[in-house]
């Protein structure tokens, strides 16, 4: 038996994915884009145990420690409309929450679009990036998830809003069971939404949903707006209601709720 063998592993590897392993990488999204535009098909799967220059969204870094954390990056071509491309972010977030949540006694929280939160703090990302080959779309799907940190161990402007596994649980997870774990729920959420089964990703996106009717404080189009949150709508975007009117968010962020802790409470 190979000293890689691992039965989920083989699973997987029977329905088409590739695992490549960095020890460091720049960026496990960068070359997950790199080797697609080679062309490169779906079911490659990067990941590393460092990235000298890893990504965040809205083009901010994602520092790690190395072999802190689970950083991994999906290659898929969904053959989904462009209308349902945001559901992407959605179902990575998804299946991040419960892979953490199948191996582990702790549930963390969501929130929208697809941070992944534990009581004392962010738990991890997600970064997704399309580009279009010919009429192929193909998608990278980045994850990152904090598992053995310690306080001390983030950079110190993270250190009051960042959690980790370890923080949360009091236990390590180890890294590979975790990466098994999600990409079979992404497989899972990915065929569902191929076979347009929206309603159940809604459905089960909610059970994970901490701001669901929280007010909250939405960055959006260069403003600050306040609303209650509503869920999910079926492209993925955010239900708001606000003056006694419901509006739909595609591209915002929330930047706060009233407590952290609130987002957990009843
Ligand atoms: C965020 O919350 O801003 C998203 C963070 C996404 C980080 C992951 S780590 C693996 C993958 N590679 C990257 O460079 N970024 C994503």
């Amino acid at each position: 038996m190979s000293q890689d063998f691992h039965p989920k592993r083989a699973q997987l590897e029977n329905l088409g994915f590739r695992f490549v392993h960095f020890s460091e990488i720049d960026s496990t999204n960068s070359e997950a884009l790199r080797r697609a535009r080679k062309g490169e098909r779906q079911g490659l799967v990067i990941y590393a145990d460092f990235q000298s220059q890893g990504r965040g969204r809205r083009g901010r870094s994602w520092k790690a420690k190395p072999y802190s954390s689970l950083l991994v990056s999906v290659l898929l071509e969904p053959k989904i409309s462009r209308e349902e491309q945001g559901l992407l972010p959605i179902i990575t977030g998804l299946a991040g929450a419960e892979a953490i949540f199948n191996l582990t006694d702790f549930k963390p929280g969501i929130i929208w679009p697809n941070d992944l939160w534990g009581k004392k703090g962010k738990l991890g990302g997600v970064l997704v990036e399309g580009i279009f080959q010919g009429e192929v779309f193909k998608a990278v799907l980045g994850l990152g998830i904090n598992l053995n940190q310690n306080r001390e161990d983030f950079p110190e402007e993270f250190r009051e809003r960042a959690s980790s596994i370890r923080i949360e649980t009091g236990k390590n997870l180890s890294r590979d069971e975790l990466l098994f774990e999600f990409i079979a729920r992404l497989f899972f959420w990915k065929t569902q939404l191929e076979q347009g089964k929206i309603e159940s990703i809604v459905e089960q996106y909610a059970d994970y949903d901490i701001i669901k009717d929280k007010e909250v404080r939405i960055f959006f189009q260069g403003n600050t707006i306040k609303a209650r949150a509503k869920g999910i709508d079926e492209k993925g975007r955010l239900k708001i209601e606000r003056e006694g009117k419901e509006e739909l968010i595609s591209a915002g962020e929330i930047i706060m709720l009233r407590s952290e802790e609130d987002a957990f409470g009843d």
